[in-house]
């Protein structure tokens, strides 16, 4: 199993019902592949963690980056995992709350990985929050 980790800009802000959508489609596409991970969106920034095996995260990863909804993927890890961080989503997300404002983002993703041990992970998320929380 690999775990890729990486950051993209949305052409515009997706509404919620676009966000949904790609969601209900990662959700959909990802259990059927044996992948697994979170999507944490910033305004317009995405930083998505996808895990499982090689060959199926490769894939989905080239589906992913020739959407034209976002540009400029660029990955920030992608290394061989024991175990998955995420192994009970097929797409984990922050819950609908505003994006900006009020730290939103930084609590909803802080409370996200509090179970995970990785601190890989947890300097990944937690620092995009802050960045993307303001
Ligand atoms: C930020 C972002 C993250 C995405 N994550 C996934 C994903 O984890 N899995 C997936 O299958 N598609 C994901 N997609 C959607 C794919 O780019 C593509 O639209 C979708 O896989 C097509 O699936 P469908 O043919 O079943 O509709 C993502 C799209 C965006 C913009």
């Amino acid at each position: 199993m690999i775990r890729l980790i990486y950051i993209s800009t949305a052409r515009s802000e997706l509404s919620k019902a676009e966000l949904e959508g790609v969601l209900n489609a990662s959700r959909r596409n990802n259990a059927a592949v044996g992948v697994t991970g979170l999507l944490v969106v910033g305004g317009r920034r995405f930083l998505q963690a996808l895990e499982g095996p090689a060959d199926a995260v490769v894939q989905t990863y080239d589906r992913i980056k020739a959407d034209g909804r976002h540009f400029a993927a660029v990955t920030l890890d992608n290394r061989p995992i024991a175990e998955r961080s995420f192994p009970d989503w097929a797409m984990g997300h922050q819950p609908g709350r505003p994006l900006r404002g009020d730290g939103a983002v930084a609590d909803d993703v802080a409370r996200l990985i509090a179970p995970i041990a990785d601190p890989t992970m947890h300097a990944y998320f937690a620092e995009f929050a802050k960045k993307h929380a303001a």
